[in-house]
This record gives structure tokens, C-alpha cells and sequence, in this order.
């Protein structure tokens, strides 16, 4: 954050703070700040860093404790940095935490997202060089190497951004990067490699220009000027971003865009080794080399997120309200791709490659969890409508086997957040074998949906709670779509595109319906909340619901909890059914029935109580169930869509029942952007 107008420190605090309560979600098991002290020339400057373990809460109480609160700043531009953590090398703590700095004096303080895997050698190489470390993380290593740098560098006039550069150039792994200095009063340095970073602009007045060329350090800007393309001529001042008619510009850092909304929806996104710096309040890009398919500039984009969406509203939690929005958000996914009234369905995303995609040889769909899931839940649907093989596969798992991929190959990349380490990677590992790479985000701006060839956002709306809800079902909604226009053509689909189609159509009512089971499954709730497992099974179709369901109930209730396949019950889980375990049994009235019923009668033989999700019109499983919840009936490959709602809710009235923070589920983080 930038201001170049004064502020005391207890305005700087509390901007920064909301920005981190809004980003708390993707890790909140430590927090700090770090803002500049003082730049009077009598006393000696120093950069104020307080950090503490725990939620984004402990530090704001810790800040209201300061004596300084209600000084201003005596910078005319104030920077402060600001962090939220999500454990990886090294257990929560103040220490560990971030910011990192380069010494007892604050020299140099650095906020990080992501992993530096060669961290070992870079720390080995600067304690020879008397560099001593306080925490366990892998970050520290980077306050310590510009520091390095810093001591080192060959000219008093070495910019900031040129030392960043140095560093970044040694670095190995992932990272969104915010640099702080004392050396550097009220200047800032980001630049990422691998996760995501952006820049949010907010100016009353007009800005000197809405595209921002990009700098090549390795000319100067003579040599720039002359061989820069036409985009890039004027290199003086218009290189940077600055607000004409006044100096009052700001600009924020961010690794996601809900940090900032409530400031500007006016955002940059940065692309991997890039170098934004904010010096005297104006922004310049930079990059290392220039590169052919390089763009010579960064676009200032509006974002369509609001506020509102990322509030709770009436809700006791962020998960609570998206199953509740469940309605609403597979109409946006649907808005202005499905004609009701000719059939058809449009991705705009997508039809410029669609030719290609019917000429492939199979369709690979990856990804982790819940969007793991949501391929899972379609695998069926896709194959039959684009009669194509189709493989569904856990980015993680895809990558360890090296997976033959080929040209004539069509590889999906499903990911809520778009950021997701592994499946970034699996992406990154396709493009490198020339498969056409289509991703299915539902964030705009995210690695994944810039890096694949064409793709779908599935516009669900912001998904703060770390448990998936509605991602999925517009995941699910996402991939039906696209059977659906892959079949467009094919005579001997119609009748079934048009029974998915008016499916389609009443699904959001069907939902709103679910919805009002509300309060029963909450009664469920109560007489299971003190179980110690919860088996979830099912087939066909609703396999995928019962490793949905069970997912969400072990991330929230830390229940074990297990998704079990009614086809694998002989060969394994029977053994567990007793008189004691709680099993919920999937039974929809789709070509499984009658396989399901076998299962049921397996189960009830062995004394087993089955809580049982099945048709309204079921009277035969009902007959046989210690419970039922009974969901209305629509066409068998979106029936999953329905059936996981009861399990969403389920498993958040355990987790409130059992006393647990349902969006802050322990050891889980939303956006999971390290390996
Ligand atoms: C994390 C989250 C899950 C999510 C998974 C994949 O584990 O806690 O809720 O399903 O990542 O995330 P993505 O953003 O790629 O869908």
C-alpha cells in the first residue's frame, strides 16, 4: 500500500489489516506488519515490524497497543506491508512469520508467498558470509541475499528495484515477493515468479495512462528508446503510472483481488518476473530480458467483484452463505451460454478451439480436491456426449507418473482459485508436450487462466470459505456445458441434450428446494456430531458425490470420514459396517438403483443403520433406512449437483456443533500455491 498523502499509523494499520482479514482465508496461522518509523534526518530511520501468532485478530490487538497510534507518518509516500501465513518450513510462530527481515535493524523487510526450494544453499552460502538466521523459514533467505546484495553493490546509486532484480535472478521455487527498506524510505519493490501477485491502482483523478509499457534494465533508457517498438517510445516520464493533474495516487499489493476491493477495483496483474517498483509515488514495471512473445505492456483491468461478495451478510459463516448462494451461482455460471429455448449452449471461451478439441484423441481433466472432484462428477456425461476417452486425474499423481501426454491430446485444468501449485504445474508440464490446454477457474486474472490455451470461467462468484461449495456445482455445471456443446451435432444425442437441457433449466429451483432440508439435516447433525467416523457411499453418478461429501466433512468436522464406492463394498469396507458406524448411503433412482439396493441389503444385513439420500419417489430404499433425506428427482448426470448439497450442509452443522471455526479449518489453506 502507497499513499502520498498523510496518514497517522493507526489509518495505515487498519487499511492493512482489513486487507489481510479479507485474504485470511488462504492462511492464518501467524500475521505481521511492517511500516516505516520515521524518515526525520535527526533521528535515525527505522522500519516498525510487529508480528504475532496466530489469527489476523491477535495482531490487530497487538497493534492497538502501540503508543504511536494516532502520529503521522513523516513520509509524503507511506508503505506498509502486510502478512498473513500459511506454514510451510517451520511451525507458526512470531518468529516465523513474516515479514522476514535482513537484521536486527530492519534493513530490509520482505513478505512472501510461496516456496524457495533452494533455500539450503542460499542459506549455507550467506552464513559463511557471518549472515545469522532467527527462524526456520525458507524466507528469510531472501531479506538476507538483498542485504547481501546491498552491502555489495558496486554503485551508491543502485536502485531498489535493480537489487530485487539481482536476488530474484538467484532465486529457485515460487514467490510473490513485497520488499521494504530503510535505504529505500517509502519505496516498494513486488515481483512474483509462480504465485500470484497484483496491483491495484485508485486515483481521483485521471491516470497518465492506462496501459503500462514495460522496462528492459539491460539497456538504459537510450538504448530502450531506440529499440523499443512504437508501444514503448515515449520512455520518460509516461513510463510510469501517475496521476495527472495531482500527485494523490495509491497503489496496492496483492496477492488476490478481494484484499483490495473495497479501495478500487482497478487492478494490474503482474506477470512472472516482473518487477513493479513505487518510487516518489509512481509505479514503473520492469523485466529482466526482453523475450519475443514477451507484452510490452501491463493493462490496467476493472474488475467486476464487489464488496458486498465478499461479506458475509446474515450468515454465521463464509461457507454457510455460498451453500446458500448455490441458486444463484449456477444461473451466473449458465448466464448467457445456455439457450433454453434453441438447445444450444456457447462457451465464448472455447469456440475457437472447438474444431480442434473434436479432432483430439482424449480428454485428460486435472486437478485437486473438490475440482478434482467436480471432474470425477462428470467424467460419465463427457464421455457419453463426446464419445471421446476421457481421463480424470489428481494433478499431484499426474505429475509423479509422468503421464504420456500428446499433441493430439485436449488437457483440462480445473482449479477455483486458478493458483493451485500442483495444478499449475501439470499445466505447465502439458503445454511443454503441445496439448491444448483449456482451463475451467473461476478466479479472472489467476495463473491457470491465463496460461492455458482457451478455457471457462465458471463465474460463481468469490469463494472465500476454505471448503468448496459452490465452486463445484458450477464446476459440475461448467464441464456439462461442454458436453453439451461438443454434442451439438451429433443427431443421435439430441434426446438426451435435451433432457440435460431442461435439467439444466430447473436446477436452480431444485436447489432452493435441497435448501429448505435445512433444518432437518441440522436434527441429522445433531445425533451424529459426536461420532468419531462417517462413511459416505454410493456409485455411478454419485461416486463423486460421496468423495465430495466426505472430503468436506473431514476438512471442516475432523471426522474421519470416507467416500466409499458401493461396487468396492464386498471387497474391504463391509468389514467396518457394524451396529455402530454411521454410514450415509447415496441411492438415486438412475441406472444404479438397482446395484445401490444390493448395497443397501449388504449393509442392513451387517446390522448397519443407513442414513440414506435417495428420490422422493423412492419408496422401496426408505423402506429399509434409519433415516432418510429425500431430494427431488432430475435427469441422472445432474443429479449430483442436488446430492452434495445435504452432505455441504451436513458437514457444516457438524463442524458448528463440534465447536469448530468452519472457515478456518486447521492446517488448511484456501489456495494452496506451494507443492
Ligand atoms: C485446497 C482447498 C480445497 C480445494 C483445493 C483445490 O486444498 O482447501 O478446497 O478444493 O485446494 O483448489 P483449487 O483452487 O485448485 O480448486
Amino acid at each position: 500500500l502507497n499513499y502520498r498523502v498523510p496518514r497517522t499509523r493507526k489509518e495505515i494499520y487498519e487499511t492493512l489489516i482489513k486487507g489481510l482479514q479479507r485474504l485470511e482465508y488462504r492462511g492464518y496461522d501467524s500475521a505481521g506488519v511492517a511500516i516505516d518509523g520515521n524518515n526525520n534526518e535527526d533521528k535515525e530511520r527505522f522500519i516498525k515490524l510487529v508480528k504475532k501468532r496466530g489469527k489476523v485478530k491477535a495482531l490487530e490487538e497487538e497493534l492497538y497497543k502501540q503508543d504511536d497510534l494516532d502520529s503521522k507518518t513523516d513520509f509524503e509516500t507511506h508503505f506498509g506491508i502486510a502478512h498473513t501465513r500459511w506454514a510451510t518450513h517451520g511451525v507458526p510462530s512470531a518468529i516465523n512469520s513474516h515479514p522476514q527481515r535482513s537484521d536486527k535493524r530492519n534493513e530490509f523487510v520482505v513478505i512472501h508467498n510461496g516456496i524457495i526450494t533452494n533455500y539450503k544453499d542460499l542459506r549455507k552460502f550467506l552464513e559463511s558470509k557471518g549472515y545469522e538466521f532467527e527462524s526456520e523459514t525458507d524466507t528469510e533467505t531472501i531479506p538476507k541475499l538483498i542485504k547481501y546484495m546491498y552491502d555489495n553493490r558496486e554503485s551508491e546509486d543502485t536502485s531498489f528495484s535493480a537489487l530485487v532484480e539481482r536476488v530474484i535472478q538467484q532465486l529457485e521455487g515460487a514467490f510473490a515477493l513485497v520488499f521494504k527498506s530503510i535505504h529505500y524510505p517509502g519505496e516498494a519493490v513486488a515481483t512474483r515468479r509462480g504465485s500470484p501477485l497484483l496491483i491495484g491502482v485508485r486515483s481521483k483523478y485521471k491516470l497518465s495512462t492506462e496501459q503500462i509499457p514495460v522496462l528492459y534494465r539491460t539497456c538504459n533508457i537510450e538504448n530502450v528508446k531506440n529499440i523499443c517498438n512504437s508501444q514503448m517510445k515515449r520512455l520518460d516520464s509516461s513510463t510510469c503510472l501517475h496521476a495527472v493533474g495531482d500527485k494523490a495516487v495509491e497503489f496496492f499489493f496483492a496477492s488476490d483481488a478481494s484484499a483490495i476491493i473495497e479501495h478500487t477495483n482497478r487492478v494490474i496483474f503482474l506477470e512472472d518476473d516482473d518487477i513493479a517498483a513505487v518510487t516518489d509515488g509512481k509505479l514503473s514495471i520492469h523485466r529482466l530480458e526482453r523475450s519475443a512473445s514477451d507484452d510490452p505492456s501491463r493493462a490496467i483491468q476493472t474488475l467486476q467483484m464487489e464488496l458486498q461478495q465478499i461479506m458475509k451478510g446474515n450468515f454465521s459463516a463464509f461457507m454457510q452463505k455460498e451453500i446458500f448462494e448455490q441458486p444463484e451461482s449456477v444461473v451466473n455460471t449458465m448466464r448467457g451460454r445456455v439457450n433454453f429455448e434453441s438447445s444450444t449452449v456457447l462457451l465464448g471461451g472455447l469456440k475457437d478451439h472447438l474444431k480442434e478439441i473434436r479432432r483430439c484423441r482424449r480428454l485428460i481433466i486435472i486437478g485437486c480436491g473438490t475440482s478434482y472432484h467436480a471432474a470425477v462428477a462428470t467424467r460419465q456425461v463427457l464421455e457419453e456426449l463426446t464419445e471421446l476417452p476421457v481421463m480424470v486425474e489428481l494433478a499431484s499423481d499426474f505429475l509423479d507418473r509422468n503421464t504420456p501426454v500428446f499433441r493430439d491430446d485436449v488437457c483440462f485444468f480445473i482449479s477455483q482459485s486458478g493458483e493451485t501449485a500442483d495444478t499449475l504445474m501439470a499445466l505447465r508440464y502439458c503445454k511443454e508436450r503441445r496439448a491444448l490446454t483449456v482451463g475451467i477457474t473461476n478466479t479472472v486474472g489467476s495463473s491457470i487462466s491465463r496460461e492455458t490455451d482457451c478455457g471457462v470461467h465458471i463465474n460463481a462468484g468469490p469463494e472465500i470459505g476454505v471448503a468448496s461449495t459452490k465452486a463445484y456445482t458450477s464446476q459440475f455445471v461448467s464441464l456439462v456445458m461442454f458436453g453439451l456443446m461438443m454434442s451439438e451435432d451429433r443427431i443421435s444425442l439430441q434426446k438426451r441434450r435435451q433432457e440435460i437441457i431442461s435439467g439444466l433449466k430447473s436446477l436452480p429451483e431444485m436447489i432452493k428446494e435441497v435448501l429448505s432440508l435445512d433444518e432437518k439435516i441440522h436434527d441429522l447433525a445433531l445425533e451424529l456430531y459426536k461420532q468419531r467416523s462417517l462413511l459416505v457411499m454410493g456409485r455411478g453418478y454419485n461416486y463423486a458425490t460421496c468423495l465430495e461429501g466426505a472430503l468436506k466433512i473431514k476438512e471442516i468436522t475432523y471426522m474421519h470420514s470416507e467416500g466409499i464406492l458401493a461396487g468396492e463394498l464386498k471387497h474391504g469396507p463391509l468389514a467396518l459396517i457394524d451396529k455402530q458406524m454411521p454410514v450415509i448411503m447415496v441411492i438415486m433412482k438412475d441406472p444404479c438403483f438397482t446395484k445401490c439396493q444390493n448395497a443397501l441389503q449388504q449393509v442392513t444385513a451387517r446390522q448397519g443403520r443407513p442414513i440414506i439420500l435417495c428420490s422422493k419417489e423412492d419408496t422401496e430404499s426408505s423402506k429399509f433406512a434409519y433415516k432418510t433425506i429425500e431430494l427431488p428427482h432430475t435427469v441422472d448426470c445432474l443429479q449430483g449437483v442436488l446430492s452434495v448439497i445435504p452432505l455441504q450442509l451436513l458437514s457444516f452443522h457438524l463442524a458448528v456443533l463440534r465447536g469448530y471455526d468452519v472457515d478456518f479449518p486447521r492446517n488448511l489453506a484456501k489456495s494452496v500455491t506451494v507443492e
